[in-house]
């Protein structure tokens, strides 16, 4: 038998449990798993991959990453080939990009775009589609990218005034539209109007390095609009997903509202976990403006906020927001912070971050890891148990996890597409040892193997059982106007 191998010795760990088992894939699925006594027999001519001492886990599923992005302008520097190889290496078998159509941008043209650009992934990948405007166009090709293009998600930046902000009447337009086809809504949860004020007020007081991005975006500017987004979704009775949760404020927003029964997911980025705001006051201009992204870093307090968020499963998935600008792009913003390009790194190093600081210092269990990393974004974006899952049947998108392996992070070193790190010098244990993709070996022993264009655009239909809110507060179908005995027209003359 060719394109068979068998994983021999390892700890299968899922989101449900972790026990011994041999695994048994041909071509691009798994094809059986063997109980836990036994030793799977390799068939002829079939590799066999020795994974003993080491965990056999779903790839890693980033439901956040802006590859090749014309952002602020500039391009994002990492694209679909470069990412997806890097993500490879950290472990991560899927990306799911954002289509980000400029206002007045039909979708659907943006939509073929990206799919175009993402033509050369390695690993496979989704997209979401972002609305950054209205008319009927927009709400029609919201249904036709539901229906004939596997698109069930549709973001929503609150941010980022005068280019891809949504205001309130967008958001409503745009989520009823959505609650409408089964799709869900994202959202990148902070006041724009009030960044935007900030930012002004930070630069004319004369505070100019990167040191002003994070003084433009406080926390409590995150949280308004995690409460008013919401909210809206509560009245409109549509589910919502908050992307990069950063800060206390906002969780409070999730949390509330998951505690009154609202069908609210959020996610927090690795990165947010463990870096905080002191980086923007580093006297190396460069270094501070490396970790501009938006929302920014937080004062550390806000850290043990989100680890508790994702202990007690107020968060649901960990991503990167993986939207890298190299140095010389960086300083387009010298003089200005309000120019520098907002994004990081992050995309090859999610799964080791989280496993070392999350797993090896018991806030985790690796069932929650696999959960974290990869189930619960398969679960939601309604691509489990093809992805996310170790099942007979399901893609064979593994990987093989030593948790003893050590490495220090390091631009010298890794393979994403950027001149720095924000990890730069911080020791990981706990490291891919094999990245299979739907069966391939992408990524060995420091070694990666894959092939421009191998990945595969996934679809991504609506849950067939919508989540609509069970709380809804304004149930028109419950109300009935009231019978009333009307006043006699006044007489005329
Ligand atoms: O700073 C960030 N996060 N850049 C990418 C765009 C976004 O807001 O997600
Ligand atoms: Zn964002
Ligand atoms: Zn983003």
């Amino acid at each position: 038998m060719t394109d068979a191998i068998v994983i021999r010795g390892g700890t299968v760990v899922t989101a449900d449990d972790e026990r011994r088992a041999d695994l048994l894939i041909v071509g691009e699925t798994i094809a059986a798993i063997a109980e836990e006594d036994e030793t799977l027999d390799a068939p002829g001519g079939a590799r066999v991959i020795d994974a003993s001492g080491a965990f056999v886990m779903p790839g890693g599923i980033d439901p956040h990453t802006h590859m090749e992005l014309p952002f602020m302008g500039t391009v994002a520097s990492e694209d679909f080939f470069t990412g997806t190889s890097a993500a490879a290496a950290g472990g991560t078998t899927m990306a799911i990009d954002f289509v980000i159509p400029d206002p007045q941008e039909p979708l659907l043209a943006a939509f073929h775009k990206w799919r175009g650009w993402a033509e050369k992934a390695a690993c496979d990948y989704g997209l979401h589609v972002a609305v950054t405007w209205w008319d009927k166009s927009v709400h029609d090709d919201m249904g036709t990218l539901t229906r004939e293009h596997g698109v069930n998600s549709f973001k929503h930046f609150m941010a980022y005034k005068g280019a891809i902000m949504c205001d309130d009447e967008v958001l409503i337009n745009s989520f009823r539209r959505a609650g409408d086809l089964g799709a869900l809504c994202t959202v990148h949860a902070e006041n724009g109007e009030l960044v935007w004020a900030l930012q002004q007020a930070v630069f004319e007081a004369g505070i100019t390095g990167p040191e002003g991005h994070p003084l433009s975006r406080p926390p409590e500017v995150e949280g308004e609009a995690a409460n008013r987004v919401i909210r809206i979704a509560e009245v409109l009775g549509v589910p919502v997903y908050l992307v990069h949760t950063s800060c206390i404020d906002a969780l409070e927003a999730v949390t509330r509202a998951r505690l009154e029964g609202q069908r609210v997911f959020a996610e927090v980025l690795a990165q947010h976990l463990v870096i905080d705001d002191s980086v923007y006051r580093d006297p190396d201009w460069d270094k501070a403006a490396h970790h501009v992204m938006s929302p920014p870093f937080r004062p550390k307090h806000h850290q043990d906020a989100l680890w508790a968020g994702l202990q007690s499963g107020m968060l649901q998935t960990t991503a990167t927001d993986h939207c890298c600008f190299c140095t010389p792009q960086k300083r387009m913003g010298l003089g200005d912070f309000r120019k520098i390009p907002n994004g990081t790194n992050g995309i090859e190093d999610r799964m080791a971050v989280l496993w070392h600081h999350g797993v090896r210092t018991g806030k985790l269990t690796a069932s929650e890891f696999v959960a974290a990393t990869s189930t619960n974004a398969a679960k939601i974006f309604n691509i489990y148990p093809q992805k996310g899952s170790v099942r007979v049947g399901a893609d064979a998108d593994l990987v093989i996890w030593d948790p003893s392996k050590r490495r220090t992070i390091s631009a010298k070193t890794h393979n994403q597409n950027i001149d720095f790190s924000i990890y730069e010098g911080m020791e990981v244990i706990g490291n891919p040892a094999f990245t299979l993709s739907r069966g391939r070996v992408v990524y060995e022993d420091g070694e990666l193997k894959t092939t421009r264009g191998a990945g595969r655009y996934v679809e991504r239909p609506c849950h067939a059982t919508y989540w609509a809110a069970q709380n809804l507060r304004n149930d028109l179908a419950r109300v009935r106007p009231v019978e009333r005995v009307l006043p006699e027209p006044e007489q005329e003359g």
